[in-house]
């Protein structure tokens, strides 16, 4: 509507215009800008462990096919047939040697090479291309704890270098164990009818919201017992250091030593690395998986997880991570550890996918609670989760507005505290309550990639 694409983040004010919510023209770049640059959350390889396994996925508005092949690699190729354009898996997923496109039979391996066309000997003659020119288009894949990334950009930054030091504490929650993760169940997924920046940026360790959105969490249930005192107040659980980083990516460190306060007694400050760790274990972890994080993970990362541990954040551009502690009727804690991904599904929809996630180590009975309970709270009809998918769509109707989408969002409320003393971890680093300043840092990388030169 005339204003500049560069005018959409106003960066000597901290604001965003609100039509870039909504606007058909900016979601379009973005699928070329954002989604065929960064690397995008595909599922995790436990979705697919055997060979011919495969889900399909979307990276930004392109169908994929994630597959593992016979030599055992996991394959990410544009589900597009290049005879005609139809999309060659139309399914969910499966097992499966040969992809064969409906339409005219062309067929292709699980590493997207092109094995054959019905006919070819007897009618073609000879005049088909090559075959290694008949391939599916493949995007760049890496694995990181068995979750699975992938990106259009194939000379880009490796995916260490686009994790930055955000690394630093991503591997205290997906690098931790010597089985790694895995995934309970197949996804779930719903429709919500919302622009996916309004999700993907409130992904980036926006806490704020939840003493008001939330709000019952204090009020109702178990977690009203979690606050000091038992009182509905929230704010207590969101005190404590927020980790931004330059490529949008964020961290919310919440205090651990209020828990252990009150489940054990005990007093934090008179306790070792490893008597934290004891007294409450990192979510998803037994007492027995221990001492896997010694071996893993460095003195100031360990410093890291017993005193600050990074709970919930985001990966740029469109997912959001939990490691969350949940109280139970008992007074023990359960720990949660889930994905989420928005997917964009045009200007006004995301497909939100929610994975729930488990050490590979852990009893059956301990997955299965997660399971259980990750459902309850975060799943399709999960009471948190219906919360937020409230509020999504109408941000996204009121950046529709002859008014509404030249207003601007504001990100002001900055701390810029700096680190706590002593604080051991990389990033942009800044101790209180959670606020802005993770999802100004998210609005910027957008607006980087936005007006990057092609
Ligand atoms: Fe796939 Fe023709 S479009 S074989």
């Amino acid at each position: 509507d005339g204003t500049p694409l560069s005018d959409l983040v106003r960066v000597p004010t901290r604001e965003v215009q609100m039509r870039a919510l909504s606007d058909p023209e900016i979601y379009q770049l973005e699928m070329d800008r954002v989604f065929g640059k960064t690397w995008l959350l595909l599922g995790h390889e436990s979705e697919v462990p055997n060979s011919g396994d495969f889900v399909v996925r979307d990276m930004g508005s392109d169908s994929v096919i994630v597959a593992r092949a016979k030599d055992g690699n996991i394959h990410v190729s544009l589900n597009v047939c290049p005879h005609r354009g139809m999309r060659i898996s139309t399914v969910d997923a499966g097992n499966t040697q040969i992809h064969k496109c409906i339409y005219h039979g062309w067929a292709f391996k699980p590493s997207g090479e092109f094995i054959g066309a019905p006919v070819e000997k007897e009618c073609m003659h000879g005049k088909m291309m090559p075959k290694e020119d008949l391939g599916l288009p493949q995007a760049r894949v890496t694995l990181y704890g068995g979750i699975i990334f992938a990106t259009w950009d194939l000379e880009g930054p490796s995916f260490e270098e686009f994790l930055g030091d955000a690394k630093w504490y991503f591997d205290t929650l997906f690098e931790r164990s010597d089985k790694g993760l895995e995934v309970l169940g197949p996804p779930q997924r719903f429709i919500v009818r919302a622009n996916w920046k309004a999700a993907g940026e409130q992904s980036a360790a926006d806490g704020y919201h939840t003493l008001t959105l939330h709000r019952w969490l204090g009020e109702v249930g178990n977690y009203s017992k979690s606050g000091e005192g038992g009182s509905a107040d929230l704010s207590p659980e969101m005190y404590g250091v927020e980790v931004s980083s330059p490529h949008g990516h964020a961290l919310r460190c919440i205090d651990l030593g209020r828990k252990i306060r009150k489940l054990t007694g005990l007093d934090p400050a008179e306790l070792t690395v490893d008597q934290k760790l004891e007294a409450l274990p990192p979510p998803g972890m037994t007492h027995e998986m221990l001492p896997q994080l010694r071996k893993r993970l460095s003195e100031e990362q360990l410093e890291v997880m017993v005193s600050m541990p990074p709970q919930v954040g985001g990966i740029f551009p469109n997912v959001l991570f939990a490691f969350v502690y949940i109280p139970q009727a008992d007074g023990s804690v359960l720990g949660l550890t889930l994905l989420h991904a928005y997917v964009p599904k045009g200007p006004d929809q995301l497909e939100f996918v929610n994975w729930v996630l488990a050490e590979k180590d852990a009893p059956q009975e301990l997955k299965d609670k997660m399971l259980m309970q990750s459902i309850q709270l975060f799943g399709t009809s999960g009471m948190v989760e219906q919360d937020d998918s409230d509020t999504w769509p109408h941000m996204t109707l009121a950046a529709k507005g002859a008014r509404g989408r030249r207003s601007t969002l504001k990100y002001q409320a900055v701390y810029e505290t700096g680190a706590p003393a002593g604080w051991p971890g990389p990033g942009i680093v800044n101790e209180g309550f959670t606020k802005d300043d993770t999802q100004w840092h998210w609005w910027l990388y957008w607006n980087e990639l936005m007006n990057a030169k092609a």
